[in-house]
């Protein structure tokens, strides 16, 4: 991970068919036109699991990067119905995986969980985009902080795990809601925790930051002048080949 990279991450979430394809083709065809800057930035583009092995055999040596959006916390074979491992996404290609997002979080995954999914993951050699947020009343008590910090020391156990992590900030009040930080205040957020990180783990490496949250073509304007953010999770806007690329171009513009 080359230190000014930036990654453009697309969350499908529940939704994508084979066809769907298109819409990477799309993204695809912007990327290997955009020369200009495209030695400046990833695309990484997390569909559901019924296409993960299709289309990563599609982008395979290519310029997109195909992620899966979880997996089970236990690795290998088991006795686990509707339940897919690490290691067997590893084996259709899959080099990224995002864990934690807080859909997931809400639905029962603790820092435990995540803790063994990040542990088997990394075992895989698989990259993780891990998601932090807070929620409305963590804000509102000015929590913020000390949740996130709770929620990466829970789960990222080994200094040496950081490599592969992505860190994705995601307030959970700002998911599909249309609502971002301000500029200031997602700086502030973004330098305290790469400053806690260095700490905690005893490492002069910067761990690298994305932000997701209700990013759009608009949004993004605020987030160009954030130096220490390195790119973004995209749920909704990610689904549309046009309002994605719109992202990119906004942000370079
Ligand atoms: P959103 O979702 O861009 O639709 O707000 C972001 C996410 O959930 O990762």
């Amino acid at each position: 991970m080359g230190k000014d990279m930036r990654y453009f991450i697309g969350n499908w979430k529940m939704f994508g068919i084979p066809s769907s394809i298109k819409i990477i083709n799309r993204i695809n065809q912007y990327y290997l036109k955009d020369k200009k800057n495209n030695n400046k930035y990833k695309i990484v583009i997390a569909p559901p699991h019924t296409l993960l092995e299709s289309f990563s055999n599609k982008f395979k040596n290519k310029s997109i990067i195909i992620s899966a959006q979880n997996c089970y916390e236990k690795d290998f074979y088991g006795a686990y119905t509707g339940s897919i491992s690490p290691f067997m996404i590893r084996k259709v290609g899959i080099k990224y995986i995002i864990i934690g997002h807080s859909e997931n979080r809400a639905n029962g995954e603790t820092d435990k969980i995540l803790k063994e999914k990040i542990s088997l993951a990394v075992k895989n050699n698989i990259n993780i985009i891990f998601c932090i947020g807070e929620n409305k009343k963590h804000k509102a008590k000015k929590l913020t902080i000390k949740v996130l910090k709770k929620q990466i020391s829970k789960a990222i156990i080994n200094k040496n795990f950081l490599k592969k992590i992505l860190i994705a900030y995601e307030p959970v009040w700002s998911i599909g809601s249309g609502k971002t930080p301000s500029t200031e205040e997602l700086t502030k957020n973004v330098k305290l925790l790469k400053q806690f990180i260095k700490k905690r783990y005893k490492t002069r490496k910067d761990v690298k930051f994305l932000y997701g949250g209700s990013v759009d073509s608009k949004s993004i304007k605020n987030f160009k002048s954030i130096q220490k953010l390195d790119g973004f999770l995209i749920g909704g806007a990610s689904k549309s080949s046009k309002k994605f690329i719109d992202i990119i171009k906004n942000f370079y513009k």
